[in-house]
């Protein structure tokens, strides 16, 4: 796919090679992102080393951290992340000085970070011996490259989403977090959510009954941003676009997968996936084009279609149903359904709903399960992050999943989203392109936990041994 080597190279990420790629995309073939690739990679047999899945690393008091990308994302992240006490950001590193230098700005009186804008800098970052954890806020196509060097030099990872781009990369996050027993954690924000958090609580508790069918999404109105050539660094996540399937599976997926138990008492077996045609983009860019040469370029490209929905099937038998649109005026939502056989609840469109039969319960009946199945979590951080402001949390899941992980390596506790979560809720993208090119035809999901999903025990959600770190 030339795009994406032209991506590489630009991105100054070609000198990482065959060996980081685990394919030969950038000189030769196969390109994993080609669909005979995409197909092979995920019948291939792999053999767990390590079980990264309830694995605790020692504790570390202070958590040292870099942050690499400094955009849109990794500014709020900085704004964020200066709240959280026994942190210290040691790094900031960004292409685009302006954007390093602000980042560093922000954090004045805080942290005094060493700002880095050299394209292959983030390298220096990793092999810098203190420094404990990479943040990573970086385009798509760059997370894996940096999440694996970094693993490789001993630091944990905490990386955007989605983690991943091709099967071969959810496996080498998988094979490198396991042989390094460093954490590779996709900041799925969206899994704390309030509502998410409580249904996946009451999930567990039998609320719902045995669960028959989930639905999540990511449908946000927000194609402007696309091509705003001063935002988004070189337009990358419109190039991004260039594929059909589920760009974007894991806000939707994630919260889901948990409710469920995916990795820990099931796992997601088949998919197939269907997109609809692209309404908006050629027209988008024929009309920028016709006065802006920037845009010329795309002329002859073909865009990922408006809508996405990828039905999935679990080993349990139980059914999925995950959209994305990006491109469409519409609401915004993430659906968030769980549906069991004694009761149902519903996030959007807002406010969520929960019901037991066929009525959806009044508001006091709703007040009183949240009272009851609201997790400790849930309790304990959503009374800190309301004084940081909005203005600096950016949005309160991004405050409470970034607490979280702090909050755990400081206790020395495993991670709620562990290295298999991020490459299962991430590989959705590759396996929805191969089946919307395939006239949705099925395609089997790996299990990156190699079996264990049987025995994994769930993530813990009452803050036993943990919640001691403060939001200042
Ligand atoms: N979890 C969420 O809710 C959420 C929301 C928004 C974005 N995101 C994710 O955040 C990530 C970043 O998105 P964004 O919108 O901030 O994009 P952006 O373009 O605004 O930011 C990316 C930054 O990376 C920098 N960069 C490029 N090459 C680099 C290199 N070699 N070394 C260091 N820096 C480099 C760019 O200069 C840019 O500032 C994406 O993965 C996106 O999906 C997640």
């Amino acid at each position: 796919m030339s795009n994406r080597r032209d991506f590489i190279k630009t991105a100054g990420l070609a000198s990482l090679g065959a060996s980081i790629w685990g394919c030969t995309a950038n000189n030769g073939t196969p390109d994993a992102y080609s669909l005979d690739h995409i197909r092979e990679s995920s019948l291939k047999q792999h053999r767990q080393t390590f079980n990264m899945c309830g694995y605790a690393a020692p504790k570390i008091d202070t958590v040292r951290i870099a942050c690499i990308g400094v955009g849109a994302r990794g500014t709020v992240t900085l704004r964020r992340i200066r709240h959280i006490a026994n942190i210290d950001i040691k790094a900031v590193c960004d292409v685009r000085t302006s954007h390093a230098e602000g980042g560093k700005k922000l954090l004045e009186g805080v942290f005094s970070p060493d700002v880095y804008t050299g394209v292959d800098d983030w390298k220096k970052i990793c092999e810098r011996n203190d420094i404990d954890l990479v943040y990573i806020n970086t385009p798509w196509d760059m997370h894996v490259p940096m999440a694996l060097f970094a693993m490789e030099h001993g630091k944990h990872v905490a990386v955007e989403v989605p983690a991943a781009q091709t099967v071969d990369e959810c496996w080498q996050l998988v094979e490198t977090s396991e042989r390094t027993r460093m954490h590779c954690m996709m900041l799925e924000n969206c899994c704390y959510g309030f509502f998410e958090m409580l249904t996946i609580n009451m999930a567990r508790q039998g609320f719902f009954g045995d669960l028959i069918h989930v639905e999540g999404a990511y449908i946000h109105d927000n194609f402007n941003s696309l091509f705003n050539k001063d935002g988004r660094w070189d337009l990358w996540r419109l190039k991004a676009n260039r594929r059909t399937g589920n760009l974007y599976p894991t806000h939707g997926i994630g919260p889901v997968c948990q409710a469920l138990g995916v990795n820990r008492g099931d796992k997601l077996d088949y998919l197939v996936s269907l997109s609809s045609a692209d309404f908006s983009f050629e027209p988008k860019l024929k009309e920028l084009a016709a006065t802006d040469p920037d845009f010329k370029q795309f002329l002859n490209d073909s865009f990922r279609g408006n809508l996405n929905t990828t039905s999935i099937r679990t080993t349990k038998g139980r059914s999925m149903m995950i959209q994305h649109d990006f491109s469409s005026p519409r609401p915004y939502s993430r659906i968030h359904l769980i549906s069991g056989t004694k009761g149902t609840a519903q996030e959007y469109p807002l406010p969520g709903r929960i019901a037991l039969g066929h009525e959806w319960m009044t508001e006091d009946e709703i007040k009183e399960i949240e009272a009851q199945y609201t997790p400790e979590i849930i309790k304990h951080v959503g009374k800190m992050y309301s004084e940081v402001g909005e203005q600096d949390h950016g949005d309160y899941m991004s405050m409470i999943v970034n607490w979280r992980l702090i909050d755990c390596l400081r206790n020395g506790l495993p991670l709620d989203q562990d290295v298999y979560d991020a490459a299962l809720w991430s590989v959705i993208i590759p396996l929805s392109v191969w089946s919307v090119a395939n006239k949705s035809a099925p395609i089997d999901i790996p299990d990156f936990t190699c079996g264990k999903w049987q025995t994994n025990k769930e993530f813990d959600l009452t803050l036993n041994g943990g919640g001691t770190t403060k939001i200042i």
